[in-house]
């Protein structure tokens, strides 16, 4: 396992929402210390440059942005916190990869040049869930331009690329890595997806999985075997791999999430992955931000006392 990624939780809908919605979490100083004093290794930040950035080359980022985000980086980094800082929905790229590269390229060139003097303990995930038009091959050909941008300002910044098909294990044989020390694979694991997105307005027909429950013997060997492959592939190709997310969403039955949240938990560590619990304080919350608290059940789940 990589040791500075460990445990961590992202806090998403904050960074990542579009340019004139209200974020759903607002960031707030208290939060980081109470990841911090959770026993939390590392934060995840998702961040939606693309809505914050000129359409235009050279693709400036708007500086009250930048802003913003150093503000949030800053703020884990001086807790000792890791930081996963990603690209999040952009979804024109994913929709057209070619017709985005030079401006994802820009993108990653400006963040990295902005960051370049924080300490190793920030990391750059180059792109949250290739998917649609961003096939396997089409990522094959995009990501090595954003490591190329990073690497021309920063040599040694760790760098985390997830493979195409939404970050989905089952691609990671079609992902090609380079040959750079400093980068690590994610994935993200959401099975079985008819329960850890029940009730999800954003999946089409997700009310039908309404009251499916998770937790049997057949549940637990699925899960045991999905991250074992994982496990299996970092270890032949000697990465270290994070599972970057993994959840369930709020309405499900609150009994199998815990169970399955603390399953797949333990099985990460047990194979030695690194996991970000997808997320801190919205849909699938391990902190309540109107009581001000975490749930405390979810929190165990995670981080057992
Ligand atoms: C998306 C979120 C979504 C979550 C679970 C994340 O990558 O950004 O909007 O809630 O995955 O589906």
């Amino acid at each position: 396992m990589n040791e500075w990624l460990r445990r961590g939780i992202s806090f998403g809908n904050a960074l990542d929402t579009g340019r004139d919605e209200e974020p759903r979490l607002r960031l707030r100083e208290r939060y980081l210390d109470d990841v911090r004093g959770a026993g939390f290794d590392t934060v995840r930040l998702p961040v939606r440059w693309s809505a914050h950035a000129d359409a235009s080359a050279p693709y400036t980022i708007e500086e009250g942005f930048l802003e913003r985000v150093d503000w949030a980086v800053d703020q884990a980094l001086r807790r000792e916190l890791t930081v996963v800082l990603n690209l999040h929905h952009y979804h024109e790229l994913q929709a057209a990869p070619d017709r985005h590269e030079a401006r994802f390229v820009a993108l990653w060139r400006q963040i990295a040049a902005r960051y370049a003097d924080r300490p190793g303990r920030l990391c750059f995930e180059l792109l949250n869930e290739p998917r649609d038009a961003i096939t396997p091959a089409a990522w094959n050909h995009l990501w090595p331009k954003a490591h190329g941008a990073v690497r021309a300002s920063d040599p040694d910044r760790l760098m985390l690329i997830g493979p195409a098909r939404m970050n989905d294990a089952d691609a990671l044989p079609a992902l090609e890595l380079p040959e750079d020390d400093h980068v690590i694979a994610t994935v993200h694991y959401y099975a079985p997806f008819e329960f850890t997105h029940q009730g999800a307005p954003w999946v089409p027909g997700a009310d039908r999985w309404l009251g499916t429950t998770w937790g049997d013997d057949t549940d637990r060997d699925a899960v045991r075997t999905d991250l074992t492959n994982a496990a299996n592939w970092a270890q032949h190709h000697g990465r270290p791999l994070l599972v970057g997310e993994f959840g369930a969403y709020e309405r499900a039955d609150g009994a199998s999430r815990l169970r399955w949240t603390a399953f797949v938990r333990s099985e990460a560590e047990r194979l030695g992955l690194a996991w970000c619990y997808w997320d801190f304080g919205t849909d699938f919350g391990a902190f309540d931000p109107q009581r001000d608290a975490w749930r405390t059940p979810m929190l165990h789940a995670l981080l057992p006392p």
